[in-house]
C-alpha cells in the first residue's frame, strides 16, 4: 500500500482527482470503479472542474459502481444511481449507456448479483477502483464478517451502517436493510484501487486497515494484499498511526 497524506479534505479530494485524471489520460477508455458516500463528493467536484477546463474527457470512459441499496428505485434521491447522476454524470460528457450500477429493483437477488459480476467481466475488469471507508472498516457494503465475499452479493446492512447512513433519510426506518455490493473478491480483481479517507472519526479504523492484521472483521484490511493500492487520507484520518 502506498499512503499519501493530505492536509485536509479538500487536498485529499484534489490528490484523488489527480490520480483518477492521470488514469483517464493514460487510458482514455478506462473502466473506473466508482463509490458513493460523503467522502468522494469533493473528488467528483474536482473531476468536474478538470472536465470543464478541458483537461479530461469522459466520452470513452466506462464505469461500474460499487454498490446500491436494495429496493430503492433510481429516481429515489437516496439511491446511488441518483447520487452518481447528481454528483458526477450529469456534469460531464459520459455516455450514460457506459455507466453501470447494480439494479436495486431486481427482485431476484441471485440473478442480479450474477448479472452485475458478468457486466464487470465483460468490461474487461475495473482499471481503477475508488473506495471510501465505512466506520466499521467496510468497503462498498462489505460489512465485517467471518469471511471475505468473493463476488457481488446481497448483504444485510449492520445496525451501525444504518445508523451512519440515516442522516441522508428522514429516519433510520427508511434506510433500506439490504444492499447489493461488489464482493471483496470483485474489488481485489481491480487493477488498481484508490482508498480515500477523511476525518478523525475514521482514524482508529484506518490504522487497523493499514497496519492491523488482515481480517474479514476489518474488510478494508485486505487491501494490504492488493498489488496496486493507494491510500489518500487527510491528517485527521491518519492520526491513529
Ligand atoms: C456507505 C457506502 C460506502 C462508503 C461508506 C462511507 O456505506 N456504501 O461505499 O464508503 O458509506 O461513507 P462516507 O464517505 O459518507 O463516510
Amino acid at each position: 500500500m502506498r499512503i499519501y497524506r493530505a492536509k485536509d479534505y479538500d487536498e485529499m479530494s484534489r490528490k484523488a482527482a489527480n490520480i483518477i485524471a492521470a488514469q483517464m489520460t493514460l487510458k482514455p477508455d478506462s473502466v473506473l470503479g466508482l463509490a458513493t458516500g460523503s467522502t468522494p463528493i469533493g473528488t467528483y467536484r474536482e473531476l468536474i472542474a478538470k472536465y470543464s477546463q478541458g483537461d479530461i474527457d469522459f466520452s470513452r470512459i466506462k464505469t461500474a459502481n460499487l454498490d446500491e441499496y436494495r429496493g430503492l428505485p433510481r429516481e429515489n434521491d437516496q439511491s446511488y444511481y441518483y447520487f452518481m447522476y447528481e454528483n458526477l454524470f450529469r456534469h460531464v460528457n459520459i455516455d450514460m449507456a457506459n455507466t453501470n450500477i447494480p439494479n436495486g429493483m431486481e427482485p431476484d437477488s441471485d440473478a442480479e448479483c450474477a448479472r452485475y459480476e458478468k457486466v464487470i467481466e465483460s468490461l474487461g475488469g475495473v482499471d481503477l477502483q475508488l473506495l471510501g471507508l465505512g466506520h466499521n472498516g467496510h468497503i462498498g457494503f462489505n460489512e465485517p464478517a467471518d469471511h471475505f465475499a468473493r463476488m457481488t452479493n446481497c448483504v444485510n446492512l449492520q445496525a451501525s451502517t444504518i445508523e451512519a447512513n440515516k442522516r441522508f433519510f428522514e429516519s433510520a426506518d427508511q434506510v433500506p436493510k439490504q444492499a447489493y455490493t461488489m464482493g471483496i473478491g470483485t474489488i481485489m480483481r481491480a487493477k488498481s484501487v484508490l482508498l480515500i479517507v477523511s476525518g478523525a472519526d475514521k482514524a482508529e479504523t484506518l490504522a487497523k486497515v493499514i497496519a492491523g492484521p488482515v481480517t474479514p472483521q476489518v474488510p478494508a484490511s485486505i487491501l494490504q494484499f492488493h498489488p496496486n493500492a493507494v491510500v489518500v487520507a487527510d491528517e485527521a484520518a491518519l492520526s491513529g498511526l
